[in-house]
C-alpha cells in the first residue's frame, strides 16, 4: 500500500508552486497524493505568513486535525512554508501533535525527513533557515486543481526590497534568480507536455537576473526582458504572464519589449500599496504616485488594451483621511480591473510594526469596504466596454456554475463564458463575440 499524502496550501502562487514541487518530489518517491484529508497518512500544511490572519487560519486548521491523530495514531502532521520558517520552534511547542516543521529554504529535505520519521517514528524534526532553493524543484506535479494547460514557473525567489510592513524578506530571504537557460528549458518541457500558458513567479519578478541590490534598476539592461524574448519564441506556448513586478522595475527597455512580444499578456499586476507619497515613503516603497502613473501611462501607450490589477494596504500606521483619499484618487485615475485590498496587519520583526500610530480595526474595515465598492463599479464599467468586441479566449473548460457553458480568459485576464461547439477543446484559443457583461464576467458567443 502506498503512503497517502494530503497537502493544503495557503498564501500566494509561489506557495502553490512549492506545493507542486513538494508533491512531485513525494510522487517520485512512491507516495500517493490524495485530495481527501481523512484518507491520508500524512498531512502537510504549506503555510503563509504575510498577514496574521493567514497564520491564524493555518494554526486553527492544524489545531483541528489533532483529533484525527487521536483516531489514527500513525498520522504524520507537517508544517511547511513561510509560517514554518517564521515561527519555527514555537510551532512545535504550541502544536505538539505536529511531527515536523520545514521552512521555505529547506523544502528539498522533505523526502529524507519523512523517510526518517516513517522509519523511526522520530518526533519533532525542525528544519528552518537556509537559502531559497532554486534547483531540484523542477517537477510540476499536476494537483487536482491545476489547470491542464497552465503552469507556474518560479524565476526569482526571496526579496531585497524590505518594504517596512512586509515579512517576506525575513522568511524567504534575499532575492536569488535562476539562469535564463534553465527557465527556458523548463518552459520548453512544459510546452511539449501541452502547457499553453505560463505564469512566471517572483516576489520581485522583473528584478530577474539583475543580481541583487538594484533600485533604481539600470535603464539599459533588463535580463527579464531578455527572458521574455526567449520564452516568446517557444513553439506551442500561447501566453506568458508574470507576478509580481515592483513598479520601478518597469524600465523603458522592459516596456518596449512587452509591447512587441505577442505572447506577453496585456494584463499587469502592479502593486500600488498606497496612493499617498507620505505613506509610500513610510512603507519604504521607492516610487511616488506620480512616478507610478508615469509607468502606467507608458504601459498603456505600448499596449492600449492593457488592464491592471493591484495590491492596496489600508490602515498602514499613521494613515490619515487625507492619505486614504489619495489612495482612492489613485485607484480612480488608474482604473484597475482587479485589486486585492488588505487591512494592514503588524508583523513582528518588521519596522512598521514598531510605529506607535496604529489605525483602529473599524477604520481599516471601513476604508476596505469603500475601496471594494468603488473597484466593483469601475470593473463593471470597464466590462461594459467589451460588449460588441471580439476577444481571443484561451479555453479552460466547463464553467463552474453551469457545465453546458464553458469559460476561458482573455489576454487581459477577463473571464469569458460561452457555449462550446463540438470542436471546442481545452487549452485552445477561440474567438468569442462579447454580448453581455457583469462586473465579474463577460458572456459571448463563439464565432
Ligand atoms: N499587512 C497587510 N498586507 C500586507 N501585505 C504584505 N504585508 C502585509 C501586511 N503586513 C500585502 C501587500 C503585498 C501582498 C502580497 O500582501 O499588499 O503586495
Ligand atoms: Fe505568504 Fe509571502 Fe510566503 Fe507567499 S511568499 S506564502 S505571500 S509570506
Amino acid at each position: 500500500m502506498r503512503v497517502k499524502v494530503f497537502i493544503k496550501t495557503y498564501g500566494c502562487q509561489m506557495n502553490e508552486r512549492d506545493t507542486e514541487a513538494i508533491a512531485g518530489m513525494l510522487a517520485q518517491q512512491g507516495y500517493s497524493i490524495v485530495d481527501d484529508e481523512n484518507a491520508a497518512d500524512i498531512l502537510i500544511f504549506n503555510t503563509c505568513s504575510v498577514r496574521e490572519q493567514a497564520e491564524r487560519k493555518a494554526i486553527g486548521k492544524i489545531g483541528i486535525v489533532k483529533k484525527l491523530k487521536k483516531l489514527k495514531p500513525h498520522l504524520i502532521i507537517g508544517i511547511m512554508g513561510c509560517m514554518a520558517q517564521n515561527l519555527g520552534e514555537k510551532l512545535l511547542q504550541d502544536l505538539p501533535h505536529a511531527d515536523f516543521v520545514i521552512g521555505t529554504g529547506q523544502l528539498h529535505k522533505l523526502p529524507e525527513t519523512l523517510a526518517s520519521i516513517l522509519d523511526e517514528r522520530r518526533q519533532l524534526a525542525l528544519l528552518t533557515g537556509g537559502k531559497e532553493v532554486l534547483t531540484s524543484m523542477g517537477t510540476h506535479y499536476r494537483m487536482s486543481n491545476t489547470k491542464a494547460y497552465q503552469a507556474y514557473i518560479a524565476v526569482t525567489r526571496g526579496c531585497n526590497r524590505f518594504c517596512s510592513y512586509c515579512i517576506v524578506p525575513y522568511v524567504r530571504g534575499r532575492e536569488v534568480s535562476r539562469e535564463i537557460d534553465d527557465v527556458v528549458a523548463e518552459a520548453k518541457t512544459l510546452a511539449a507536455d501541452g502547457v499553453r500558458e505560463i505564469m512566471l513567479l517572483g516576489q520581485n519578478v522583473a528584478a530577474f537576473g539583475l543580481g541583487g541590490d538594484t533600485n533604481p534598476p539600470p535603464e539599459n539592461i533588463s535580463p527579464f526582458a531578455d527572458l521574455l524574448f526567449e520564452l516568446n519564441k517557444i513553439d506551442g506556448l500561447y501566453r506568458i504572464r508574470f507576478v509580481s513586478p515592483y513598479p520601478s522595475y518597469f524600465t523603458d527597455k522592459l516596456i518596449n519589449a512587452m509591447g512587441t512580444l505577442e505572447k506577453v499578456c496585456h494584463n499587469i499586476h502592479l502593486p500600488l500599496q498606497s496612493g499617498s507619497d507620505r505613506i509610500l515613503k513610510k512603507m519604504n516603497r521607492q516610487y511616488t504616485a506620480e512616478k507610478y502613473l508615469e509607468i502606467v501611462d507608458k504601459l498603456r501607450k505600448a499596449m492600449p488594451d492593457i488592464t491592471f490589477s493591484t495590491d492596496i494596504i489600508v490602515g498602514f500606521p499613521g494613515e490619515t483621511d487625507e492619505d486614504f483619499e489619495a489612495t482612492r484618487m489613485m485607484m480612480k485615475k488608474v482604473g484597475y480591473d482587479n485589486a486585492f485590498i488588505f487591512k494592514y496587519s503588524p508583523r513582528q520583526g518588521t519596522p512598521a510594526a514598531k510605529i506607535p500610530d496604529q489605525v483602529a480595526q473599524e477604520l481599516k474595515e471601513k476604508r476596505n469596504q469603500i475601496l471594494l465598492k468603488e473597484l466593483q463599479d469601475c470593473t463593471a464599467a470597464h466590462n461594459k466596454n467589451y460588449i460588441g468586441s471580439i476577444q481571443e479566449v484561451l479555453v479552460e473548460g466547463p464553467s463552474r456554475r453551469n457545465d453546458k457553458r464553458w469559460s476561458g480568459k482573455t489576454g487581459t485576464f477577463k473571464v469569458v463564458v460561452f457555449e462550446p461547439d463540438k470542436n471546442t477543446r481545452k487549452g485552445e484559443l477561440v474567438k468569442v463575440e462579447i454580448i453581455r457583461a457583469t462586473s465579474a464576467t463577460l458572456f459571448g458567443k463563439l464565432i
